[in-house]
């Protein structure tokens, strides 16, 4: 299997306003058909990158390549084959959508005919309703139709969930997945590691200006993501033979509830152990790391 080409290449990107270093070291490339996430806490330069991929940004050092373009010197032919999505409702509401269409380039000659992308977003019969009257779903179909309008290769979506109410972003999340159905590629910027994990085939954490991770979720979670946890509740006595089970690594007790970190087969181990001492708890269970999980070893935020 050949794997798809890069749409794009970013090496070792720095990036400063004044004295500050926002991006000291970013490096990834987005392939053909993905939807690619950038994961980080605020602040730690993502939007930056993205930003400096689109050219909007000057760069102050790397190497980087967006549809085969350099930012620093192509920047309108990389902007008018990418999406960008608005961040928040940046449209006036008493905007018509097919005005919000025109403003962006969907009614000149060479973007998709806008008919066909109202339709395509549930939208078709809105071309003269006020952007103010449109329903917060239908708000967010009128983005990302805007984003698609000049028919872009690449998308950027920067946050496009944050603020959303959670049935909302459930929705969110389907447009995007549609989106990259459609044959477009997505750069998903986001600070919600359960909306990473959903959605994105591969991904970057980014933390403090660098990335500090890189891979497919599960891959992450099977390398950052601290082994297998088993929970259990039983009270009585403390348990502290548990440490000495095979495969266990690690026990932890609150009150009457235990978590047992471990690895390979630990949950196995654990219950035999268990059962062989008279004990049969009824809310065994081997627990998923998640990427949470990941993202906290990684970026250890919390001072302890
Ligand atoms: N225009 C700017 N001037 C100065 N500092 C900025 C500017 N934009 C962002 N920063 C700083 O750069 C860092 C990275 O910001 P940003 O890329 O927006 O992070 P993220 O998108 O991951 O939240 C932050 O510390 C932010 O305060
Ligand atoms: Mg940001």
């Amino acid at each position: 299997m050949t794997s798809p080409p890069s749409v794009v290449t970013v090496e070792n990107l720095e990036k400063r306003y004044g004295s500050f270093i926002a991006v000291s070291d970013v490096s990834f490339h987005v392939d053909e058909g993905e939807i690619f996430g950038i994961l980080g806490p605020n602040g730690a330069g993502k939007t930056t990158t993205v930003e400096s991929l689109q050219g909007l940004r000057s760069i102050e050092g790397g190497e980087v390549s967006v549809l085969g373009f350099d930012p620093r010197k192509h920047a309108a032919e990389i902007r008018r084959r990418i999406g960008s999505q608005l961040q928040e409702s940046a449209l006036p509401d008493r905007m018509k959508v097919w005005e919000a269409l025109d403003l962006f380039g969907a009614l000149r000659a060479g973007g998709r005919d806008w008919k066909d992308l109202l339709a395509d977003w549930g939208l078709a019969k809105k071309a003269d309703a006020r952007f103010g009257s449109l329903s917060g779903g239908q708000q967010q179909r009128l983005f990302v139709a805007l984003a698609l309008a000049n028919d872009p290769q690449l998308v950027f979506l920067d946050e496009m969930t944050t603020g959303l109410d959670p049935a909302s972003r459930r929705v969110a999340w389907e447009l995007i997945r549609r989106i990259r159905e459609r044959g477009t590629t997505v750069v998903l910027v986001t600070h919600l590691m359960d909306e990473a994990e959903t959605l994105c085939d591969r991904l970057v954490v980014v933390d403090s200006g660098t990335v500090v991770a890189e891979g497919s979720p599960q891959g992450l979670i099977e390398r950052y993501g601290g082994g297998v946890r088993v929970r259990f509740t039983h009270d009585g006595d403390g348990l502290s033979w548990l440490g000495d089970v095979p495969h266990v690594t690690n026990v932890d007790r609150d009150r009457n509830r235990y978590e047992v970190r471990g690895e390979g087969p630990v949950l196995a181990y654990v219950a035999a152990a268990l059962v062989e001492r008279g004990i049969a708890p009824v809310d065994l269970r081997q627990e998923r790391a998640t990427l949470e999980d990941v993202f906290l070893a990684l970026t250890n935020e919390e001072t302890e």
